[in-house]
């Protein structure tokens, strides 16, 4: 199936651009969301630290890695130093804190493969989910926003992709697809890969931030201010770039023998890992690799169903973006 078709993208991108930029401005949340994150966060920041003094949070995920769209719940870790805490305790305890504050719909998920406490705050009208100590999460949200501040292309790229694949379906990892962070990571190793590159890999660049959690050495450059014009070499616009995402998952990438990567510039083979069969629940149908965590394939979720269900739905919208007089309609379109 790879190689099934190396055409050559039409001629008409260009005047695809304005409504695909037109879709992601839509999508970008407003300042005042922005406001409302902090003056929740502000709020459990008091409620917390009246128990745990020496206790931080942090956002992480989708509201602080700039992928968030509009109107999504937040993630936060609240960090405690003492690292033998029974996180099932402290959750319940949480919960107790919050509902005796009057947030509502609390709920302490203790059983979780992440144990969770999740809320509604009534005043700013957000829900958010609490995770313990989940360090790793908010390193890489930094990396992702680092990345996301040297070319704009990027948080464009990675909002089509992440609306395509909520509208589509495909953004359930309980259901065997891909979780937003893997699509984003997709989109990084895409815009690494292009030539001339859009964005430098940062991994391999000199350390300016390192952290070790959890036993693992995150290292990279996050000083990308100074590579604000790394990309502008390459002159492709987001619907060339859209195009070119669905036409290399549909018929390029080699599901068979590769691992897309963006700690290296290169693609890496499935055999140096041992990504090659089956282990326990890891399939490795399609294989992801985290940028900190390189033992963990962010594709171990999809199965022999759900693999067939995703590469069908890239071929869907690669064929869309090459052949459909009106792509921007038919893309979205609910599955
Ligand atoms: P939306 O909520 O869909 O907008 O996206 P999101 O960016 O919040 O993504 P998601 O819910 O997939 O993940 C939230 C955060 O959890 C990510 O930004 C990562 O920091 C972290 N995360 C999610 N999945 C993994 C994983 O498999 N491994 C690791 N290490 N971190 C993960
Ligand atoms: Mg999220």
């Amino acid at each position: 199936r790879m190689m099934k078709r190396q055409i050559q993208c039409r001629s008409d991108l260009g005047r695809l651009n304005a409504p695909f930029l037109a879709i992601y401005e839509s999508l970008i949340p407003a300042e005042e969301e922005k406001a409302k994150q902090k003056q929740l966060l502000t709020l459990l920041e008091r409620l917390v630290c009246t128990e745990w003094p020496k206790a931080r949070l942090y956002l992480y995920g989708s509201c602080a890695n700039s992928f968030g769209v509009s109107k999504s719940d937040i993630d936060v870790c609240l960090a405690i130093e003492d690292m033998d805490v029974n996180k099932s305790e402290i959750i319940l305890r949480l919960a107790d804190i919050f509902q005796s504050d009057n947030l509502q719909n609390v709920q302490a998920l203790t059983r979780a493969r992440v144990p969770i406490v999740k809320l509604m705050d009534p005043v700013t009208g957000l829900s958010c989910d609490i995770c313990i100590n989940n360090i790793l999460a908010v390193v890489n949200t930094k990396l992702l926003r680092d990345y996301a501040l040297i070319d704009a292309r990027l948080r464009q790229l990675a909002f089509i992709v992440k609306h395509w694949a909520k509208s589509r379906g495909v953004n359930e990892t309980y259901q065997g697809t891909l979780s937003s962070y893997a699509y984003v990571i997709m989109c990084i190793h895409f815009l690494q890969q292009r030539r001339p590159a859009i964005l430098p890999c940062l991994q391999e660049m000199e350390t300016t931030f390192s952290a070790t959690v959890e036993g693992v050495e995150c290292a990279f450059f996050d000083q990308v201010e100074k590579l604000r014009d790394f990309g502008s070499c390459n002159n492709e616009t987001m619907s060339q770039l859209v195009w070119a995402f669905f036409n290399y998952w549909a018929y390029h990438h080699d599901y068979a023998n590769s691992v897309i990567s963006i700690r290296t510039r290169n693609i890496i083979s499935k055999q140096g890992k041992d990504w090659t069969r089956r282990i326990g629940n890891d399939r490795h149908l399609i294989c992801i690799e985290d940028p900190f965590q390189v033992s963990h394939d962010l594709g171990r979720v999809v199965d022999k169903y759900s693999i067939k269900v995703l590469r069908e739905e890239f071929e869907r919208a690669a064929d869309i973006m090459q052949y459909d007089p009106n792509p921007c309609g038919k893309l979205f379109e609910p599955y």
